[in-house]
């Protein structure tokens, strides 16, 4: 596990990379995919999103992207999950860049396999994982402009909990991961309130002094969603039909 793009190593890179924003960027690519979003396009910086999604069809294409949790001036929509109604995202291609969620992809885009994952679809990607048993897993969460973030590592406590309770491997054979010791200990302790945890988090409380206090508990339900996002090109996500 590793808590920002900034701490996540250039050199090396495993056989799968899960991307991580619970708030609110996976979040919101997750239930792009699920309501009908032919692809998911990210892009960290606006200018490059700009001159790709030109490319598109006006028709087909959704510009979608925030700074500071706060819609891009001209963009079709911000990075809220209540945007990506079906619909709004049916067949359309979502260009998306975001403080955060969209480094955190593109550090790890050249890994075999990339996947995002939410607290809303963690089963979908545990259930990925046990069937593929892919030989490294890096989840890498996007933090806050390379700081840590509760939200983050929660979710990723929550994925490595699941993993190793459905695949009966023991904790013990963890010993050395500290980084999987903390995140699994965070989410037991507050997975019953993980809303409450979400909004004592510092990204928490920057959205709901930016009034989304919708999306706080949005985000914050597990499992909701049977969806995994899944890397086709660099920078593309598409709907994984794989069971
Ligand atoms: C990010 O990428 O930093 C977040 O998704 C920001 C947000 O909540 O919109």
């Amino acid at each position: 596990i590793y808590h920002t793009p900034e701490l996540t190593p250039a050199d090396k890179m495993p056989a799968c990379a899960i991307a991580v924003d619970v708030l609110r960027a996976t979040t919101t690519m997750a239930t792009a995919l699920n309501n009908g979003a032919e692809a998911v396009q990210v892009f960290s910086d606006l200018d490059k999103l700009m001159a790709s999604s030109e490319k598109w069809p006006a028709d087909k294409r959704i510009r979608a992207g925030e700074r500071g949790g706060s819609k891009v001036d001209g963009f079709d929509m911000g990075n809220s999950p209540f945007d990506c109604t079906p619909e709004k995202v049916t067949g359309k291609r979502i260009f998306i860049s975001t403080t955060n969620g969209t480094r955190a992809l593109e550090r790890v885009q050249a890994a075999a396999t990339v996947l995002t994952a939410a607290l809303i679809n963690r089963k979908s990607v545990v259930q990925f994982l046990l069937n593929k048993q892919p030989e490294t897993i890096w989840i890498v969460g996007s933090g806050w402009e390379g700081g840590y973030s509760l939200e983050d590592t929660v979710c990723a406590g929550a994925i490595a909990q699941s993993l190793l309770a459905e695949s009966g491997i023991p904790a013990s054979d963890f010993a050395g991961n500290d980084e999987v010791f903390a995140a699994i200990a965070l989410y037991l302790h507050w997975q019953d309130r993980l809303h409450e945890l979400l909004e004592r988090a510092s990204h928490g409380q920057r959205l709901l002094g930016l009034g989304v206090i919708e999306d706080l508990k949005y985000c914050a339900q597990t499992d909701t969603l049977d969806v995994l996002p899944v890397q086709r090109e660099p920078g593309v996500l598409v709907k994984s039909d794989f069971k």
